[in-house]
């Protein structure tokens, strides 16, 4: 046993680079050989002492000081030298509570301590920092309650920090526990007093300095010193002139006149490093695509109408709904996109008349039999004159028409509830975020304010004073009532939305949609705007005597997923509004093959299309789709379907380019006046046929090459798998609902175990992809997940076992939760594996288990499931003006079509999921955070 080592080599099995990947996330550096990889610590966990020959695995496991156990047994000590630790970070949470921020302190605490470092709640927000209601924070304080919305650690409006007073107190503080790193999380308002104190900071901490408040820095406090003073690295880091420093505190006498000295001073004051992390269900924080809080509060609103559809429609009334957002209207507008409101108002798009306008809908609902009507009104939805529109004031309104009508407020219970997968995932993700950011700010000696925002599908850092000053200019915007600009610094989802949300409403109104001529919009779905406005503008009413520019026919097909509904109903929304005829195909494939198809009214679904079953239904069969297509004149068909769909173009186009193929030689042949194809060109294309794989094969006569010649088809999948194994897309519709419904499961599961003691619950995930095991993983707090991507050994759950050991030693009450794929262990069932782990486990624990099958899919489609059905349907109808054969997705915030051929290069045939998926760097979370 080596006594301090500062850098150790194990010799390893194949797995090094995998194992060096675990490393490396822990901030250590890792060099790579043949048969071992040498782990250099970093200046913030030493290993001190080790032995060799260990099981390498159980390192990785924790930070503490912890005697393990190596593969043959033998007792290993493995220490980290904690104290050392730059890092001490303080956490806040501030303003409006947001579900989600639960998950992100939770991360903070144990990817801090698991560094070495130490960690500080601040309770009550920025009046806790104020009035010094701060705790240092351990493994597992407060964290169990991840899953439920609020904060641990309490939030308030502070009054008392706007004033300079008030955050000399808070900077003092700060100082008096050596907090030297402080992650702020909620809206505009905590945000912008983080930067405040920021800029202050030196100022401050000088005056306090010079007012002797801070002398105990200079009596030698030990925990202080140890922190700012002597430590060599720290001084490194925030003093840099030992000399100046020397003189400073061992010279008393001096002391007065060193204080008044402006440069020892500066030499001597340390910053703050402040991190933001946006939250606030009103996703109003400029530069960002979601702030932690806004998907739960959709959730709890779209819950919410769906509950009131049922009196809604029974008593045939007229619903008026406020939802939140002080200055932002997101959320009523997702709202509104999601359940398709007949009316909305929002802040960003004042009506010209709302008196006029909302009984014009309510007369159109009416008289198209629509058994309920809602409005959703924006908290701080406003005319175009800057007037606060009253929901309260429109329900008396409304009344006087005789027309049964009542208001909802939804009020603050759509901040509450059980926090979503999204904002459990992304609180987690955006936690251990701030912390590598402070990480590499000490180690880059610089003392940034940076915050943690979601963009473009992506988790980063911007500059937390250039997204303060973006929301700047945005209230100057509000205070001017200058809609235009507001409503180009939101987000693309949100212009997107409201783009497609007014397109929708116009076709009810039939007159000219308000704002849409002044949006002049970058619209991700091409540049649909003109063809909107050229049918907004002739103000054509749809009737059945309307000429459609075309047709095309729209089926369900493969396994169900919530949200297949929706994209139905969407297509068909944006058929009519594009003058485009729609028509259903009942019973996926085997429906057409049968001539199954109906053209729908474009109310046909009623309320129904945001059921999570499936309307048309999903046969499956044989179909010759191109003479199904030329036989009803579909010039484009639109697939909602899964895996088996994407085969199902790709056959298609392969036999469209061999067609192609045959064609060009025919042209030639035709050129070279020969009426006969050559034998060899029949001979290449059917050997392209056998190697593509494809059965399909009528070319046998020169009288069907010739009339499959000229097609101009388009087919378009909209990727629809519960299990999110579609490639070119982030998210198919029904993962967002199947995370959430797993969830639902494993907070059950947990419960259970919790109460049980010593308990390990593990959760069977079904499909042959492992997102849904990895995500709703991390979104659990999960132990550990087991996904298809990974080969694992049994080796792999005996280390699992050992570290579960380690964890009921430690705490006998506890209990924990384990996702396993169905794909995993294909060898061995789950109850076979709970009796592996509790057999390796010595005992110490006991194991339940459940399997989830296709009970995953869930039931109604998610909102943002919803939304993103909505989108692919719009974006599926535009696709099909060209002819196009592939596959329409979400990437980031933007919403594209890839060739189906791409696809394909993205997509393993035998496996049936993505190459290389986004998600996977995430897979290693849950091991990070136990
Ligand atoms: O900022 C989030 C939010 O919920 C807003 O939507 C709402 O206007 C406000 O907070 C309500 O604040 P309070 O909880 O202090 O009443």
């Amino acid at each position: 046993m080596k006594d301090f080592i500062e850098e150790f080599t194990l010799t390893i099995d194949t797995k090094s680079n995998e194992l060096g990947k675990l490393y490396e996330e822990l901030g250590l550096d890792v060099v790579y050989d043949t048969h071992s990889i040498k782990v250099c610590s970093s200046s913030l966990a030493r290993i001190i002492s080790i032995n060799e020959g260990i099981h390498v695995h159980t390192l990785i496991s924790g930070s503490e000081d912890k005697v393990i156990y190596d593969t043959l047994g033998n007792k290993v000590i493995v220490t980290f030298l904690r104290s050392k630790s730059l890092i001490s970070v303080g956490i806040i949470t501030s303003g409006g509570d947001a579900p989600g921020m639960n998950s992100a302190i939770r991360a903070i605490v144990r990817i801090c301590l698991k560094s070495g470092g130490s960690v500080y709640g601040v309770y009550r927000g920025f009046d806790g920092l104020i009035n010094d209601y701060i705790c240092k924070l351990g493994w597992d304080t407060e964290t169990h309650n991840s899953n439920e919305g609020g904060t641990v650690l309490l939030s308030f409006r502070s009054k008392e920090f706007y004033k300079r007073e008030g955050r000399k107190r808070a900077v003092f503080n700060l100082i008096k526990r050596g907090i030297n790193s402080l992650i702020v999380l909620g809206g505009d308002g905590s945000l912008k007093g983080a930067l405040i104190l920021k800029n202050e900071w030196r100022e401050l901490f000088r005056e306090l300095l010079e007012e002797g408040k801070l002398d105990f820095l200079k009596d030698n406090n030990k925990e202080v010193d140890n922190k700012y003073i002597n430590d060599k690295e720290v001084n490194d880091v925030y003093i840099n002139d030992k000399e100046v420093d020397n003189k400073y505190i061992n010279n008393k006498e001096d002391n007065n006149k060193e204080v008044n000295d402006k440069e020892v001073n500066d030499k001597y004051i340390y910053d703050i490093i402040i991190i933001g992390i946006p939250a606030s269900i009103d996703n109003d924080i400029s530069l960002c695509d979601f702030t932690l809080g806004c998907d739960t509060a959709l959730n709890r609103v779209v819950e919410s109408i769906d509950h009131l559809s049922s009196t809604m429609k029974s008593h045939q009334r007229v619903f008026v709904i406020e939802v939140m957002g002080r200055k932002c209207g997101w959320l009523s507008l997702m709202a509104a996109y999601s359940c398709l409101a007949d009316y909305l108002l929002i802040p960003e798009d004042p009506p010209l008349d709302w008196r006029k306008e909302v009984l014009e809908h309510i007369e159109y609902g009416r008289k198209h039999g629509k058994p309920g009507i809602f409005i959703i009104v924006s908290e701080g939805a406003l005319d175009r004159k800057g007037n606060q529109i009253d929901p309260s004031e429109m329900v008396d309104y409304i009344k006087k028409q005789n027309i049964d009508v009542r208001l909802l407020k939804l009020g603050h219970v759509q901040r509450g509830g059980p926090t979503s997968a999204s904002d459990r995932i992304l609180g987690t993700l955006s936690g251990i975020r701030a912390f590598k950011e402070i990480e590499k700010s000490i180690k880059n000696k610089s003392n940034t304010s940076k915050i943690v925002i979601s963009s473009n599908g992506d988790i980063i850092t911007k500059d937390l004073t250039e997204v303060i000053n973006q929301n700047d200019i945005v209230k100057g915007y509000e205070n001017n009532y200058d809609f235009k600009s507001i409503l180009k610094c939101r987000g693309d989802l949100f212009r997107t939305s409201l783009s497609f949300y007014l397109c929708i409403l116009q076709n009810k109104r039939q007159s000219k949609a308000r704002c849409l001529e002044d949006l002049n919009l970058r619209v991700l779905v091409n540049n649909n705007i003109e063809l909107q406005n050229k049918y907004i503008n002739e103000n054509t009413s749809i009737s059945n005597s309307t000429v459609f520019n075309y047709r095309i026919g729209i089926l369900q097909c493969g396994k169900r997923s919530s949200g297949m509904n929706t994209a139905l109903n969407s297509v068909i929304q944006y058929c009519y509004a594009c003058n485009i005829e729609p028509m259903c195909i009942c019973n996926g494939l085997e429906g057409f093959m049968n001539d199954s198809l109906f053209k729908p009214e474009m109310y046909e679904f009623g309320n129904e299309f945001n059921n999570g079953g499936t309307i048309l239904g999903l046969g499956v069969a044989e179909c010759d789709i191109k003479k199904q297509m030329k036989k009803h004149n579909l010039k484009g068909l639109i697939i909602i379907g899964d895996e088996d769909s994407l085969e199902v173009l790709y056959e298609f186009k392969s036999i469209i380019k061999r067609r192609k193929c045959i064609e060009n030689n025919l042209v030639k042949s035709y050129k070279d006046n020969s009426n006969t194809i050559e034998s060899n060109t029949i001979d290449t294309c059917e050997e392209d046929i056998i190697k593509d794989n494809t059965t399909y094969s009528r070319l046998n006569t020169n009288e069907d090459i010739i009339n499959n010649v000229e097609d101009n088809l388009s087919i378009i999948l909209i990727p629809s798998s519960s299990i999110n194994n579609i490639p070119m897309t982030d998210y198919s519709i029904g993962s967002d609902t199947a995370l959430n419904t797993i969830l639902k499961v494993s907070d059950c599961a947990k419960l259970s175990s919790l109460s049980l003691r010593r308990n390990v619950f593990v959760l069977e995930i079904a499909g042959v992809c492992g997102y849904l095991t990895c995500m709703s993983a991390i979104a659990a707090c999960a132990f550990d997940c087991f996904i298809p991507e990974r080969k694992y050994l049994i080796s792999h759950l005996s280390e699992t076992a050992h570290r579960l050991r380690q964890k009921f030693k430690d705490d006998k009450r506890t209990s924990t939760i384990i996702f396993r794929n169905e794909k995993t262990f294909c060898s061995i069932s789950t109850e076979s594996f709970c009796k592996v782990l509790e057999t390796d486990g010595l005992c110490l624990f006991d194991t339940d288990y459940g399997v989830l099958g296709r009970l995953q899919e869930g039931l109604n489609p998610s909102p943002m499931d919803r939304i993103n059905a909505s989108l692919l349907g719009f974006k599926a109808v535009d696709s099909c003006k060209e002819n196009n054969i592939g596959v329409v997705g979400i990437q980031g915030n933007q919403v594209v079509f890839t060739d189906i051929d791409k696809c394909m290069d993205n997509y393993d045939n035998i496996k049936k999921r993505v190459k290389d998926p986004k998600w996977f760097k995430f897979s290693n979370v849950c091991k990070l955070l136990e």
